[in-house]
């Protein structure tokens, strides 16, 4: 058996789902991070869909080193084009093409006869072939097509110069056991099959998209494609994190493990929700808070018993800390960066200074400091160069009138004080802010807190989501004031609508 290559399309495949989109800064944070994962090929966009798009291709290709780089194209000379212009200062460029192979897809999508559709597979790859031989193609919809017309088109796809053939299941329709003879029958039947790389790509629709993955390395795929926390187009995409960890859980079934340092998987998980403003539902697998919980008295019983009666794999093996070490205002800078490094954040000096200075802040709000607190730090790390900055603000609560609020924002060297009257503090002071950005008419979407620790000094967490013109904004903010947490959140995402 040979390793399976781990795709990961979350700035790609998961970016475009509705709520999740990135800034370039944010993708940027995420490529670097999927890197440090260890994923083999980050899918960084679709350079031909908007010129944002192919800024953010284009300098995630010219980021990233230690894997490959990959630009989606439909099967159209302008998009390979597009996409070849956008990677191809990469270290390793991979130009991915696709059309859709389903007969409904033909018919009523592309209006193409089949015949016309292995044309075009044969054209656009080739003319991607003269780019570079690091080229996959994907038959859309390959889940609802007919076999034999997939040989058809794979062999088309790798007498033109195809190295990688993905098999989508586009609408999340089939089953493992489809899927794994699908690769079979494709392993089988298709000229030169052992010269290429067939690759599995599934969507959540009924929920199975791990399964049909891990169906699909059964029957031979060697490259899985994936999302962090499974995001992606409706119910999303096959979940990295559980796939890689299906795999290293059972290397028995799956033969020799990915390279993903899965230290590093929660870690990813972490930035990645921050980023798009959710965090995992509590049952979320690999990730959620009670993913490695024992709450029943016989499960734990069990597990203090010895591990293995309830644990299939550890949580230090996706990088959760479990002996929470607790630092406090006496710990010093050295003590600090170690923490960081075991808990797996590589920082550059300047970047351990910045967080241990928010430590600091924090010690004297709070008595004892968990890693839960220290993640936390290090991971609201500011993303978009803040225009507008928080100074102070006061909020009066005036019985049934509601509350008023007064705040100063700066903004370079220049300071704004603004008052105004609210239903509630956040209300009051989100109007009071609104009065000095100005920004354009928007939605307060979402809106959430949590606790990032225990105690009832713990710092707050908002996260929330502002729809303008259809398009989301996330923010984030993190303060022991949740009022506080909450105006920093606010900020985050305007400042990111203003951009
Ligand atoms: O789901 C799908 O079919 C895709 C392809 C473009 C690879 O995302
Ligand atoms: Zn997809």
């Amino acid at each position: 058996m040979s390793r399976i290559k781990i795709f990961d399309t979350t700035l790609r495949d998961g970016e475009q789902s509705p709520g999740c989109s990135m800034n370039l800064a944010e993708k940027l944070q995420v490529a670097s991070q999927l890197e440090r994962l260890g994923v083999d090929i980050i899918e960084a966009g679709f350079a031909i869909s908007s010129p944002g798009d192919f800024e953010s291709v284009k300098s995630i290709a010219e980021l990233v080193k230690n894997c490959s780089v990959a630009s989606l194209s439909r099967a159209l000379e302008k998009d390979i084009d597009c996409a070849w212009d956008a990677v191809k200062h990469a270290a390793d460029p991979r130009i991915h093409t696709f059309i859709a192979t389903s007969p409904v897809h033909m018919e009523y999508k592309l209006k193409m006869t089949p015949e016309q559709v292995i044309e075009r597979t044969s054209a656009m790859v080739k003319h991607a072939a003269k780019y570079t031989s690091n080229i996959e193609f994907s038959c859309e919809d390959a889940m609802r097509s007919d076999p034999d017309f997939l040989v058809r088109v794979c062999d088309a796809a790798i007498k033109s110069g195809a190295k990688v053939l993905n098999i989508p299941d586009t609408v999340g329709y089939t089953t493992p056991g489809e899927m794994r003879a699908m690769i079979e029958y494709l392993v089988r039947n298709v000229p030169d099959s052992d010269k290429v790389e067939f690759s599995v790509h599934c969507h959540n629709d009924l929920g199975m998209a791990v399964a049909n993955a891990l169906g699909g390395v059964l029957g031979g795929a060697l490259q899985v494609e994936c999302t962090v926390n499974g995001l992606g187009e409706r119910a999303g995409n096959t979940s990295l994190e559980e796939v890689v960890m299906a795999m290293h859980t059972r290397p028995d079934l799956y033969g020799e493990l990915p390279r993903i340092d899965t230290k590093q998987i929660y870690r990813t998980s972490k930035l990645v929700y921050n980023i798009i403003g959710q965090s995992a539902p509590n049952n979320k697998p690999i990730v959620g808070a009670n993913a490695f919980a024992h709450e029943s008295g016989i499960h734990q019983h069990g597990v203090l018993a010895n591990k293995s009666t309830y644990e299939i794999m550890t949580p230090e093996s996706v990088g959760i800390q479990t002996n929470q070490m607790v630092l406090g205002k006496h710990s010093g800078k050295h003590a600090f960066s170690e923490r960081l490094k075991e808990l797996g954040y590589e920082l550059t000096d300047d970047q351990i200074i910045d967080a241990f200075g928010k430590f600091k802040e924090l010690c004297d709000k709070k008595k004892t400091v968990t890693d839960g607190d220290i993640e936390a730090l290090v991971s609201n790390t500011e993303v978009v160069d803040g225009k507008y900055k928080l100074v102070s603000f006061d909020v009066k609560t005036m019985g049934k009138v509601g509350v008023c609020s007064s705040i100063c924002l700066k903004q370079e060297d220049e300071f704004f004080e603004e008052k105004s009257l609210g239903d509630g503090a956040i209300d009051a002071l989100y109007a009071a802010i609104d009065k000095i950005v100005m920004p354009p008419e928007h939605v307060l979407d979402k809106f959430n807190i949590s606790a990032v620790s225990e105690g009832k000094d713990t710092l707050g967490e908002v996260t929330l989501k502002l729809n303008c013109e259809g398009k989301t904004y996330s923010g984030r903010g993190l303060s022991t004031d949740i009022i506080e947490a909450g105006i920093m959140a606010y900020l985050n995402a305007i400042n990111k609508l203003m951009q």
